[in-house]
């Protein structure tokens, strides 16, 4: 478990990054300014690496606002948590340092909107097809236009992939997870698939997690296999289990001030190279899974396991009431309309 000196330095550093980042983010369009004279500068800011699904659809977004803008819109990334981390980037977004984000849909339960938890429900989805039939459908649609409520422009959905288990042994089954501290996002849903299978859940900011592993703060977590590649945490954990127990995605959302004060030509482009880039992303996401997933294999050192059929029932069986006890959270009317879209 995290000391209280580890807790603490985790919640003092995200206030301080804050200034930095703001700091930063009032030279950097000045110093842009000087480099190439663009009218208008958007930054977005992201958690994960470069060479993830999210991104490479933040870098194709990037291109394609600058091709199509003739460099008057300038689309800067800042990727890897390197401006802001999960504990800071939504007040970063709603004060103006930065104009996007593109959180995982886990992380919008604790800004007000539970229904986004949804997604974290293990086992509700077959396969990203059917995610889809959300996300890219009305009920997805209806989602992103609440976001407005918090000064959010929801722009659109994308997928990373299926999440599977890690740790220094296997985690195939629910008598191998029974006081074992696995690191979650800040999801009441995925806490609750923890406990169910009998873990104790840690939730930390995604930058923190792989020295958390490195420290035994915590002894597992759960990702999509491009992010446990792109962090190197198999340099930190013995064990991969092939669980693909829950779906990861995204939602790339922007400050609403900025959003409607840009002229509707500008707001057109953007939105439509968004688009673009984010159809890019979901067609990317499968494969960029499978390529980390055959590094992970070349490297060697890690374990990968993939769950027997009884082994995949009891797991099943485990996290079956996650679904009914967190009804409440996520709104029964929400889940109704979403296992009616997953079963059209
Ligand atoms: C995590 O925090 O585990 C992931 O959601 C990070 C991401 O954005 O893929």
């Amino acid at each position: 478990m995290a000391t209280p000196t580890t807790q603490d330095q985790a919640f003092q550093q995200p206030r301080r990054r804050l200034l930095q980042g703001l700091a930063a983010a009032a030279v950097l369009p000045a110093a842009f300014a000087r480099a190439a004279p663009a009218a208008l500068t958007i930054r977005l800011s992201h958690v994960v690496a470069e060479d993830t699904p999210k991104g490479l659809a933040a870098k194709r977004f990037q291109a394609l606002v600058q091709e199509r803008s003739g460099g008057r819109i300038l689309v800067t990334v800042y990727p890897d948590a390197r401006l802001y981390g999960d504990h800071d980037e939504m007040q970063a977004l709603q004060l103006g340092a930065v104009e996007m984000l593109a959180p995982s849909l886990s992380k919008f339960g604790r800004i007000g909107f539970p229904e986004f938890e949804l997604f974290d429900l293990p086992y509700l989805f077959p396969d990203l097809a059917v995610v889809r039939r959300i996300t890219q459908g009305a009920l997805g649609q209806r989602m992103l236009d609440r976001l407005a409520r918090q000064q959010l422009v929801g722009l659109g959905f994308m997928d990373n992939g299926f999440k599977h288990m890690s740790a220094n042994r296997p985690l195939l089954e629910p008598a191998h997870f029974v006081g074992m501290r696995m690191r979650i996002q800040a999801s009441r849903v995925i806490a609750a698939q923890m406990r169910a299978l009998g873990a104790r859940p840690v939730t930390l900011a995604f930058s923190e997690t792989r020295q958390a592993l490195a420290a035994h703060v915590v002894d597992g977590t759960e990702n999509p296999i491009s992010n446990f590649w792109t962090q190197s945490m198999n340099e930190v954990q013995t064990d991969l289990s092939l669980t693909q127990h829950a779906y990861l995605g995204y939602a790339f959302v922007a400050n609403r001030r900025f959003w409607n004060a840009m002229a509707a030509s500008d707001r057109e482009l953007v939105g439509t190279a968004l688009r673009e880039a984010l159809e890019f992303g979901n067609q990317i996401a499968d494969t960029q899974n499978e390529k980390a997933l055959a590094a992970l294999r070349d490297a060697g050192g890690t374990r990968i396991h993939t769950p027997t059929p009884p082994q995949m029932a009891r797991m099943r069986q485990a996290v079956e009431p996650v679904h009914t006890g967190l009804a409440r959270r996520i709104g029964a009317a929400w889940l109704d309309d979403a296992r009616k879209a997953i079963e059209s």
